[in-house]
């Protein structure tokens, strides 16, 4: 892959300019200041001042390695102050060239706000702000069906349910709201991962019934992988999708097996340093292209 040098804003030198790009592109952040120094979600509980910034370094550079064999990766300078501003996801969402900059529910992540601001700014993006009193925190919590015509919404642990209207205003795009109840699973992209072919894979206890009956109102029987909580819990659904390409944590054989069954080519990759602050490979990146 092209260097992980940065310039001031972030971008590799010399890289195609995002929107030129044939490949799709995403933001990534290096884990620079990277530490749990704080709990906002229970899997920082327990993990404060524990986590390895050399082995985290090490896992962070293998995800982006392996994304960048099918992937242009772009980089936004690490902040001292803002450790989780590695989990790019959060910054916003974006989707043909607009970005609705996310406004962060916990004072902790705020600090990250003007520095994502920048770089989308800088890089061409058009920023539109989701105001303080309806918190969203970006692409954790709304996912794009793979044909962009349906995006799924989180709401209920972070992100305000208030929220969803604005992005229906934005693009114009049904926004189906999803209610997620089990704190483990505070973001949508924690347990909900809808797939390129059209199959979404999601863990149902992160949801209430309501939910649960949109997702099989949307989603054919057939269309449905439900992962066990045992592969929840390892973030099987934190994943990153590209084609027929498949990036996550280390899961159980038997997932691997049924997404194999499916066409899809599966990368494991070891992110044990990042589940210390609650996220995986799909919380590292943020997707600048459609
Ligand atoms: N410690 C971060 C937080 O609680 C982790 C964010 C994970 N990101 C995600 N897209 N699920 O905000």
């Amino acid at each position: 892959m092209e260097p992980l040098a940065t310039n001031h804003n972030g971008a590799t030198p010399g890289a195609t300019p995002i929107r030129a790009s044939s490949r799709p592109t995403f933001l990534m952040c290096p884990p620079r200041h990277y530490e749990v120094n704080y709990v906002i979600n229970p899997w920082m509980a327990g993990n404060v001042h524990r986590s390895s910034r050399h082995e985290a370094t090490r896992q962070w550079e293998e995800l982006a390695r392996a994304l960048g064999e099918f992937a242009q990766v772009e980089l936004v300078e690490p902040q001292p102050g803002s450790p989780d501003m590695v989990f790019t996801a959060n910054a916003g969402l974006v989707r043909n060239g607009i970005v609705a900059l996310s406004s962060f529910q916990h004072k902790e992540r705020q600090g990250e706000e003007p520095h994502f601001r920048r770089w989308f700014s800088e890089s061409g993006f058009a920023v539109r702000d989701i105001p303080r009193v309806t918190p969203f925190e970006g692409e954790g919590d709304a996912l794009f069906e793979a044909d962009g015509s349906r995006l799924w919404a989180g709401y209920g642990l972070r992100t305000r349910e208030a929220s969803h209207k604005q992005l229906t205003e934005l693009w114009g795009v049904e926004v189906v709201s999803l209610r997620l109840v089990d704190p483990r699973f505070y973001h949508l992209d924690t347990c909900f991962c809808p797939l390129s072919n059209g199959d979404v894979m999601y863990f149902p206890g992160a949801f209430d019934s309501v939910s649960i009956g949109k997702i099989e109102m949307h989603y054919a029987k057939s269309k449905r992988i439900c992962v066990s909580e045992e592969d929840a819990l390892l973030f099987a659904c934190n994943a990153v999708n590209v084609g027929k390409t498949i990036l996550l944590n280390e899961v159980s054989q038997e997932l691997c097996a049924r997404l194999e069954a499916r066409g899809f080519q599966i990368i494991q990759l070891d992110m044990t340093e990042f589940l210390k602050a609650g996220g995986a490979a799909k919380c590292l990146v943020l997707r600048l292209s459609n």
